[in-house]
């Protein structure tokens, strides 16, 4: 959409204990369900009990999803640790691009990681500001 002010949000939180892999399966689908229905592009990685999302899209939309995520019983310890404006989406190809560092769970995983990677880096060439950004990058130096 021309002249779209891009609002970018970014957060960690821990699973909860009883949290079933068909919980994810459901957070995901429902996801990419939502996020179509109101133009909000992101990515959730899911490693070691610990989900880390970026949302994209509308401010306003961006608040509200995040007041609903943050009192999900699925998950606890939600800390925000980035937002603000954006140049532009970065995700913008996935309503939810999503990666899990979980075996059972690797079907859902819906982007190419070498690509992604190298998309990644290539755009904090341009972004070294963008913490979120740099935090994924540094994730997937880290777990591959
Ligand atoms: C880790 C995590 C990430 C989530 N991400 C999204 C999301 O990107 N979009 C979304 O609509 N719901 C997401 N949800 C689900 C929301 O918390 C909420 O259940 C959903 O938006 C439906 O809300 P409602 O029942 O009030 O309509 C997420 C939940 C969790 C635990």
């Amino acid at each position: 959409m021309e002249n779209e002010k891009i609002y970018q949000l970014a957060y960690i939180s821990t699973a909860c204990d009883c949290l079933k892999l068909d919980d994810i399966h459901n957070i995901l689908n429902c996801s990419k369900e939502n996020n179509k229905d109101i133009n909000i592009t992101g990515i959730l990685i899911y490693c070691n009990k610990h989900f880390f999302q970026i949302l994209e899209g509308d401010k306003e939309e961006i608040k509200e999803l995040f007041e609903r995520i943050a009192i999900d019983c699925r998950h606890d310890n939600v800390i925000k640790i980035q937002e603000g404006y954006v140049d532009e989406r970065k995700f913008g190809n996935w309503s939810m691009a999503f990666k899990s560092y979980n075996k059972e769970l690797k079907d859902l995983d819906n982007f190419n990681n070498e690509q992604f990677y190298s998309y990644i880096n290539k755009q904090l060439e341009t972004n070294d500001q963008n913490v979120s950004l740099k935090i994924l990058a540094d994730f997937f130096d880290l777990n591959g």
